[in-house]
This record gives structure tokens, C-alpha cells and sequence, in this order.
């Protein structure tokens, strides 16, 4: 099918400028001239310096830290300049998406932030939202637009069904994760465990609303088994540090673990490497600082399904058929 639009624009903040730089080496279109600048009164200015009038653009935009609402604030500025400028269509490719944590109204007098965010981005002059592996389903509708929301996790399956382990466990951290595990672990051909996490709220604390996790119980039978622990984020690592904990007094031979998004906040990768995590593979979604890699950590790249994505959606093409074929390229 051809395109609504002859042509097609990447433009792409600092939120992950290495993956956008991917995304657009593997399209064969370059990234938009941008300037983003912020100002000594910390203002964010941004100027596209190419026109970008009838184009199809997409900005590519992930709300990382450091710096997560200059990146955000980056995101609007950007969809307001296309708006502006008279795009044709606007998409915002958000491969993390933030706040997503704050998705319900769970205790008197707090926000939806998610819901918030979801509603600026919509009026700062996005037409659909592209976005990978969000913390939870009814984040979708909080979007009042189009919204495509891919997975990655078929490309950490993929990583670990090619090392052709016939004793793998797939342990979820958590009950509410585990449907997604189910999915991963059925398709590995392997077992699932769930780990039961509460989350207990410390109250007077000057970070007002923090909270640490604690494993209650194991539902599955992990001795002797190599483990694989999914997750959709490891942000402190405390999550998945106690599932390890757990593992290892239950008698398992080895652990692994697996994210979509790391965002390995404070001194998360340092607690990780000093774990019994034998390698944790996640993707690109997000930067990872240098300081935080270590040789234990396996990146695999979503450049390739968010660049096939993206054509798709510019030619008008359904984007279903990518995953329906397992063994599809774009994923892994
Ligand atoms: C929980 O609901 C999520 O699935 C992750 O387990 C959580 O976001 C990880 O956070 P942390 O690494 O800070 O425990």
C-alpha cells in the first residue's frame, strides 16, 4: 500500500539518540536537522531547521532519566514546532514511557500521571503514539489518539531459546506480572514461578511516597533449575534482587534475568553485579551510561522492529503480521 504522505521525517530529542541514530540508519532516511537547546533560565527552545510541511514525521523521544522532565518538556516542544510547522501527520515514538507506575488512583488525594502525561502529549500535537512495553495495558487508553503498542519481549525469548536449555524455569517477580511471564515462559516450551511481592509503604519519609518491595512466597519448584526471572523494568533493582535471594535459598543452579526497559535508577547496576545474576538481558529502550554496563549485561537492540514499525506505519501497512510470523526478522 503507498503512503498518505510522499515523504517521511525522524526527528529525535535526547532521550536516546544512539537508538534513533539505529532507527534511521536501518530506514535509510536521516535524522531531522534539530537545534535543542536549553537556556541558562533552564527554558528548552527547539527549532527544526528543515521544513517538515505535508512530511509524515515521527519523533522519536524515550523519557529517560537523567534529566526526565527536560525530556519530557523536549518531547512536547517538539510535537508543538511540528504541529506548527504544518506536519502532515505527527507520531511520537516513545520506546519508554514514564510515569507508568503512576496509573491509578491507589490512595486519597494522589495523581494519574500517567494519564497526565498521556493527555499532554496529545494536545502538544501528536496524531498517534508508537511505544514499546508499557508497565501496564490500560495505559493505552489513557491515550486519546492512536496508539500502537509493540513488545520486545519476543526478542529476549528468542535470546534464550537460541541457548537451547532444556532445565529452564521462567520465574515472575510478581503476581500482577504474571500473565506476560506466562506468555514468555510458554514461549520457551518452559515451566513458570511466581514470586508473591507486596510493596510496603514506609511513611515519614521525606520522599513522602516510597516504597520497598518484599517476597512473601514461591509458587513453583525452582531447585537444581536454571532461572530465568522476566520483568517489564528493573528500575532500583530491589524487585529483582529479592526474587535472586529467594532463588538461591530455594536451591537454584543458576539465575538469569530479563527486562524491556532498565533504567537501573541510583545504584541499581552496581547491586546487580554484585548479585548472583549470572547475566541480565534487556534492550535499547532506554541509554545506559556507560559507568552502569558491565560485562554481565546483554543489550539487544529495538532499533529493528521499531524501524519496521515505523515504515509500516508510513506506508499504511498493518503491523499485526509481525508478530503473527514468530520467526519475522524485526523480531531478533
Ligand atoms: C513492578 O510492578 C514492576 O513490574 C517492576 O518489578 C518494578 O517496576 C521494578 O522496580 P524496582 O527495580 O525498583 O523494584
Amino acid at each position: 500500500m503507498g503512503s498518505r504522505f510522499d515523504e517521511m521525517r525522524i526527528f529525535a530529542g535526547n532521550g536516546n539518540l544512539a537508538l534513533a541514530q539505529a532507527i534511521s540508519e536501518r530506514i535509510g532516511v536521516p535524522l531531522g536537522d534539530a537545534t535543542i537547546v536549553k537556556f541558562s533560565n533552564e527554558n528548552i527552545f527547539v527549532k527544526l531547521n528543515e521544513s517538515v510541511r505535508e512530511k509524515d514525521v515521527f519523533v522519536v523521544q524515550s523519557l529517560s532519566a537523567p534529566h526526565l522532565s527536560d525530556r519530557i518538556m523536549e518531547l512536547l516542544i517538539m510535537l508543538d514546532a511540528c504541529k506548527r510547522a504544518s506536519a502532515g501527520r505527527v507520531t511520537a515514538v516513545i520506546p519508554y514511557y514514564a510515569y507508568g507506575r503512576t496509573d491509578k488512583k491507589d490512595q486519597p488525594r494522589v495523581p494519574i500521571t500517567a494519564r497526565l502525561l498521556a493527555d499532554m502529549i496529545a494536545a502538544a500535537g501528536a496524531q498517534q503514539v508508537l511505544t514499546i512495553d508499557l508497565h501496564a495495558g490500560q495505559i493505552q487508553g489513557f491515550f486519546s489518539i492512536p496508539t500502537d503498542e509493540l513488545t520486545a519481549m519476543h526478542l529476549l525469548v528468542r535470546y534464550f531459546a537460541d541457548k537451547g536449555w532444556d532445565d529452564l524455569i521462567v520465574v515472575s517477580p510478581d503476581v500482577g506480572f504474571a500473565k506476560r511471564a506466562r506468555n514468555f515462559a510458554e514461549a520457551l516450551n518452559a515451566p513458570l514461578a511466581i514470586s508473591e511481592k507486596r510493596r510496603v509503604q514506609h511513611f515519614g519519609r521525606k520522599d513522602g511516597n516510597y516504597t520497598s518491595p518484599e517476597i512473601l512466597n514461591l509458587i513453583g519448584d525452582v531447585a537444581g533449575k536454571r532461572c530465568v526471572v522476566v520483568d517489564d523494568e528493573i528500575a532500583t533493582g530491589g524487585s529483582i534482587m529479592e526474587v535472586v535471594q529467594l532463588l538461591e535459598r530455594e536451591g537454584a543452579r543458576e539465575i538469569y534475568a530479563c527486562c524491556v526497559h532498565a533504567v537501573l535508577a541510583a545504584n541499581a547496576s552496581q547491586r546487580l553485579q554484585a548479585s548472583g545474576i549470572r547475566e541480565l538481558v534487556t534492550t535499547d529502550t532506554l541509554p545506559i551510561a556507560p559507568e552502569k554496563q558491565w560485562s554481565n549485561l546483554t543489550v539487544l537492540s529495538v532499533s529493528t522492529l521499531l524501524a519496521e514499525v515505523m515504515q509500516r506505519i508510513h506506508s499504511g501497512v498493518s503491523v499485526d503480521t509481525i508478530f503473527t510470523q514468530r520467526n519475522h526478522p524485526a523480531l531478533g
